[in-house]
């Protein structure tokens, strides 16, 4: 098997997760082998940790005029550059991954879709939940007639790790727009999933800011902090108490009150799709570590389906109404220790398919450009305090 030589573009968190999954689990189908970083120590840090040793280049165009051969490029730079880092790789021609959002504000989202529909070359984006084996078999059941006609979604995202968005960029509204755009997109993108990707058509939205934001300090850390003890959301009681394991929180180290925190933490809205059918979707970031995960419900006219994507183990569940009381059907699925509830791989799976011109993306920028353009619907909606219909660009 001939492995395909991958090119990172950032050596972030994200990256350096990826091409973890792609040395090891997946060995024999890639090579990760070069990236480009302006942290090129911190970039050089990461591959430490996870026993690689790549040639690490400050910007694209040196990795890719020093690499001797790439076979395709992976991009997971934060998403306020990501139009820079596409217009640095465009001229390329190389099969690309590139991470979700597309971008992080709407214009530069609109001229970012438009020049990547004219990229000459096969693109993947990295809506890895789609791949998850778990939203597959969900969505096999739909096909197979075991809920009817669908007419109703509520999604739901409680997430007890939420604190990590506000201790570093993704606090900053100039840099994603909004936790609609940053996070729920992933949601947005298997709510069309499972709605046979008839698309979102119109939304209204609310959001606060609950819990984080303040008047602290924007460069204050929680280990130069008098609070560090006392603070609930410390890192020092975080880190260990609650996730009782060290971290990367390489520039996530920030206190979550900062004055520059300014994006919403408690969100829900009602989305209408061209289908017809409606939706709901809730997300808040402050929940508790035994109060977490994902739980998606799907009703159709002839049955409901919820999946509760769990940590570690998600649980999916089939009820009919032509059944008896307490007939269910219960699928669990394992994804201990597996990214985004083992999507990740699938999607890297798929990646090298796509590479090899045997498969087409699963994930595909239609329907990435779909969900973002839902997310930026949303965000017009908490300001206009009006339904918004969904532009896509
Ligand atoms: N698909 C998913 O589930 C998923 C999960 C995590 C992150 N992401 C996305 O991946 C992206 C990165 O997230 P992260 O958690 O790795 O962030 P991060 O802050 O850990 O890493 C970002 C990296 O980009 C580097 N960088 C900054 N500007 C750059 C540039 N112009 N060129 C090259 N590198 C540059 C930084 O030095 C840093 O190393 C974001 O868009 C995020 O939304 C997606």
């Amino acid at each position: 098997m001939h492995k395909k030589k991958l090119g990172f573009i950032a050596f972030g968190k994200r990256g350096a997760i990826l091409a973890r999954d792609c040395a090891k689990e997946l060995g024999d189908f890639f090579e990760p082998a070069a990236a480009a970083d302006p942290d090129t120590a911190g970039a050089k840090e990461r591959m430490k940790k996870i026993g690689l040793s790549l040639p690490v280049y400050s910007t694209p165009e040196e990795m890719i005029e020093n690499s001797d051969h790439l076979d395709a490029l992976f991009i997971s730079t934060p998403e306020d550059c990501h139009l820079e880092s596409f217009r640095a790789i465009a001229k390329t021609g190389l099969p690309l991954l590139m991470e979700k959002p597309l971008e992080g504000d709407l214009e530069r989202f609109a001229i970012l879709t438009r020049e990547m529909r004219e990229y000459d070359a096969p693109v993947m984006i990295g809506h890895c939940m789609r791949h998850a084996p778990i939203l597959r078999r969900a969505r096999q059941f739909i096909d197979e007639g075991w809920l009817g006609k669908i007419t109703s979604m509520r999604f739901v995202q409680n997430c007890c790790y939420g604190e990590q968005m506000f201790r570093g960029w993704r606090r900053r509204s100039d840099k994603v727009t909004s936790m609609y755009v940053e996070k729920s997109t992933h949601d947005f993108d298997i709510m069309h999933m499972m709605n046979g990707d008839a698309f979102a058509t119109g939304v209204f939205a609310f959001s606060r800011q609950a819990k984080f934001g303040g008047d602290k300090p924007n460069d204050l850390k929680c280990k130069d902090c008098p609070e560090q003890l006392s603070c609930s959301e410390s890192i020092l009681n975080h880190n260990e108490t609650v996730y009782g394991r060290e971290l990367d929180l390489t520039g996530q180290d920030y206190c979550v009150y900062a004055q520059e925190a300014d994006v919403g933490d408690d969100e829900m809205c009602m989305i209408e799709f061209a289908n017809g059918v409606q939706g709901s979707y809730a997300q808040t970031f402050f929940t508790p570590l035994n109060y977490t995960g994902r739980i998606y419900t799907v009703v159709g006219t002839e049955g409901v389906m919820d999946i509760n994507m769990g940590h570690g183990q998600g649980l999916l569940t089939v009820n009919q109404r032509s059944a008896a009381k307490s007939d269910q059907l219960r699928m669990t699925f394992d994804y201990l220790g597996h990214g985004h509830y083992l999507g990740d791989h699938h999607m890297l799976r798929n990646f090298y398919e796509m590479i090899c011109g045997r498969e087409e993306p699963f994930t595909t920028l239609e329907a990435a450009v779909a969900a973002e353009a839902l997310g930026m619907a949303a965000v017009k909606s908490v300001k206009s305090k009006q339904f918004e219909t969904v532009q896509i660009p």
